[in-house]
């Protein structure tokens, strides 16, 4: 399927009441973008303080905006934040908020077991033709799914977002060779009704972009393990020598560290083009830090200290 140009125009959304389970850095953000674009959401996590997190995160993105639409008017202000977190409702009950949503997306952390989980028992409640999304950054889609009844693969797909949420406007809408062209399009008109600009991909590691960049961030890691130059140096070459706005340790800081390393752990150990290319080859100062707890700017310390 080919896609639009970027910039058209926005369409109206086709759902009205969509779930968002996981609610990190990726997760908030899209429930978010879906409220400010009047969606009613349902953001679910497993705990009251990850859903606390996460509404955390959600303010401070709303009112960085807010400040930006509504210069010198707090009034306007408050009553944007307001009005989109009035939109979103905080919960720890998956099922019940996907049975009563004609959009699910799941954005919880890039395990395989555990989104296949999460969709077994989702599928089992939801609608006949609602939409069931992963967020994943690198997971074979069909993988996700393939714990759920045949005639709801229909209803599948990628949508994977990009961090931060609020500020990227791309959309990967993966296809796999089950997803219809009503949920391709469905899909297509939501990002549109976000502001966002969608492409679509076809169920291939990483998709399109992090095909690209996770190899690309794992060269800078290489180099720096092998003493060519500091952290410091490689980012202010790619961010001075190449236009990028952030270095590639500034990027995996702000990805978070453990995603990344769940993402060429994955392709590691289940394709072997992938590990034949040496391209996801693992790194051990990237498995050190994740194993020490630094996940980058998430946790206050990556590669660089942020507290
Ligand atoms: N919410 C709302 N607005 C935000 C925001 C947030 N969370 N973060 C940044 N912004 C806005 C700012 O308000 C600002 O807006 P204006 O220009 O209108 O004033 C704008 O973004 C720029 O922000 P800053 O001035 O604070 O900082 P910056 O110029 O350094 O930009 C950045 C920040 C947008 C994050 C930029 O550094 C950038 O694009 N970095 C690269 C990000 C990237 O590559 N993301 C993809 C990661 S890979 C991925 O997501 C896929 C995966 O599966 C792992
Ligand atoms: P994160 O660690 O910030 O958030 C994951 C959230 O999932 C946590 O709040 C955690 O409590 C929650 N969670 C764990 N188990 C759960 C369950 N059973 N039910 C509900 N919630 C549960 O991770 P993130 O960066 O938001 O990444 C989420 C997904 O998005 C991953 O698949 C990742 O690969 C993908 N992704 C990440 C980025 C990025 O830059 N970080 C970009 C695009 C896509």
């Amino acid at each position: 399927t080919s896609t639009e140009p970027a910039t058209k125009k926005p369409a109206t959304s086709p759902f009205e009441r969509i779930t968002v389970i996981g609610a990190g850095l990726m997760g908030s953000g899209i429930a978010q973008v879906s409220a400010m674009a009047k969606h009613q959401v349902n953001l679910v996590d497993v705990s009251e303080d990850s859903l606390n997190r996460g509404q955390g995160y959600i303010l401070k993105s709303l009112k960085r905006i807010a400040k930006k639409n509504f210069p010198d008017n707090q009034t306007a202000q408050i009553s944007f934040t307001e009005d989109v977190l009035s939109r979103i409702e905080f919960t720890t009950k998956t099922e019940d908020a996907a049975s009563k949503s004609d959009l699910v997306v799941e954005a919880v952390i890039e395990n395989i077991e555990l989104k296949q989980k999460i969709f077994t028992s989702v599928s089992a409640v939801t609608g006949k033709d609602t939409i069931l999304a992963s967020n994943t950054s690198s997971l074979p889609i069909k993988d996700i799914f393939v714990t759920i009844p045949q005639e709801k693969l229909q209803f599948t797909a990628g949508l994977h977002f990009f961090n931060p949420v609020p500020q990227m406007k791309l959309v990967e809408i993966v296809k796999t060779e089950h997803t219809s062209e009503d949920t391709f399009s469905k899909l297509y008109d939501y990002t549109l009704s976000l502001k966002k600009a969608p492409v679509a991909c076809k169920d291939t590691p990483g998709f399109i972009v992090n095909r690209l960049l996770v190899p690309y961030m794992m060269e800078a890691v290489r180099m720096l393990e092998r003493g060519d130059a500091t952290a410091k140096d490689i980012d202010t070459a790619m961010k001075l020598g190449a236009g990028y706005p952030m270095g590639p340790f500034e990027l995996l800081d702000y990805v978070g560290l453990d995603t990344v390393s769940f993402v060429v752990g994955g392709w590691n150990s289940t394709n072997k083009e992938m590990r034949e290319s040496g391209l996801s080859s693992p790194s051990k100062i990237l498995d050190d830090l994740v194993k020490s707890g630094r996940l980058g700017i998430k946790s206050g310390e990556g590669f660089y200290k942020y507290k």
